[in-house]
């Protein structure tokens, strides 16, 4: 099958280089913005050309950004083309239009390469939804903050440290606050409520707490109970609502997420199935790969709907996840009579009965408002 390449950044390159190796396809004509242009190289700033070309079959899309990848997409979608796309933004937002547009036209349009790199989780959640009724999914989605949580609970380390590593492999997002306040995790959690569900919810809707305002004094009270602390995100669909919620958890030693070194886990709960978990370690490209395997999965025809044709944006609500909370706040404590709390290196700590994740979330933005440092992370159960 004939690929036009739209970018040709690092994970433009590395899946020109992996298609090299693909007997099925074959790279026609590279996108790139203009003056970039090398016929040589099958680099072209003619958009309309490829659109035009009967030959090209699909376009796979690692530009980035809403638009013009948008616009492009769409226009691929309406001449009948293959999508394949590593772009998280793009999904979110525009994913319900454009999968309906490739169901209607009978073409893929297949975003693998946009969470989870070599894991692919996305296209195992939405073949599980075929066939069981999905309750929940979760897990941890983000590698930046696994490694720094790895490093600083298990080897000593310290969080900047940490994170500046993280930045050297090549994990990190462009701006590291995306993963450290937990914003990769919530867009990522996009999707798979989305493949799972059929509702996405927009970020700026989501309650999501990162770990940036981890300190060794939280470190000391993990090791003191024998936990560890995972940034992770978990969806639930219930009485017709969507639950969600991206915060740090603290977790015993049988849970699988307590020994996790590198990569991600993801899990999806099914009526049918039970707690299904999925893992990968990191890899050398893994995004390019998913490229290459969501291309070949349309080159073969083996390709259906990652997102039902139904899917929409929804307002998601955090109150229906109910969990008692470690709480450290560094400034005015909450008024809240029956918690106890015990001085530490950075303020003071408690333990809190069971809350609502809206409330907690809500409750850490207010104290923060006035000043305080605060750090919060779920109890087990
Ligand atoms: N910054 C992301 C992570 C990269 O750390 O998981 C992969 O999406």
């Amino acid at each position: 099958m004939k690929v036009a390449l739209l970018g040709y950044g690092t994970i433009g390159k590395d899946t020109a280089a992996l298609i090299e190796a693909c007997p099925a396809l074959e790279v026609a004509q590279i996108y790139v913005r203009p003056g970039k242009e090398n016929a040589a190289e099958k680099k072209t700033s003619d958009y309309e050309a490829i659109l035009a070309d009967p030959e090209i079959a699909a376009v796979a899309e690692a530009m980035g950004g809403l638009e013009p990848a948008y616009s492009m997409l769409k226009a691929a979608l309406l001449q009948k083309k293959h999508v394949v796309t590593a772009n998280k933004q793009l999904v979110s937002v525009h994913g319900p239009e454009l999968a309906r547009l490739a169901e209607e036209q009978g073409v893929a349009f297949l975003f693998n390469a946009s969470c989870g790199g070599g894991l692919p989780y996305l296209t195992s959640i939405a073949d599980a939804r075929q066939s069981d009724r999905l309750e929940q999914v979760g897990g941890v989605l983000n590698g930046t903050t696994n490694f720094i949580l790895n490093a600083v609970q298990l080897k000593g380390g310290d969080f900047d440290s940490a994170l500046k590593e993280a930045q050297r492999r090549g994990f990190a997002e462009l701006d590291p606050s995306d993963d450290i306040e937990g914003r990769d995790t919530a867009r990522k959690c996009i999707l798979a409520c989305g493949v799972a569900f059929g509702r996405l919810p927009p970020e700026q809707e989501m309650a999501i707490e990162g770990i940036a305002s981890l300190h060794p004094a939280d470190v000391e009270f993990f090791h003191s109970r024998g936990l560890r602390c995972r940034l992770t995100a978990r969806a639930g669909l219930a009485e017709g609502f969507l639950n969600v919620c991206v915060q740090p958890t603290l977790v015993t030693e049988d849970d699988p997420l307590y020994n996790l070194p590198g990569g991600s886990l993801v899990w999806y709960q099914g009526v049918g199935s039970g707690r299904v978990h999925m893992t990968a370690r990191a890899a050398h490209n893994p995004t390019a790969s998913a490229m290459v395997r969501d291309l070949t999965t349309a080159a073969q025809g083996r390709h259906f709907p990652m997102l039902p044709t139904d899917s929409r944006l929804v307002t998601p609500r955090a109150d229906g996840m109910v969990c008692s909370y470690y709480l450290r706040v560094n400034g005015q404590l909450p008024q809240e009579p029956v918690w106890v709390w015990h001085p530490c290196d950075a303020g003071s700590w408690c333990e809190t009965g069971p809350l609502p994740a809206a409330d907690v979330h809500r409750m850490a933005q207010a104290l923060r408002r006035e000043g305080s440092e605060v750090f919060f992370a779920a109890l087990p159960d």
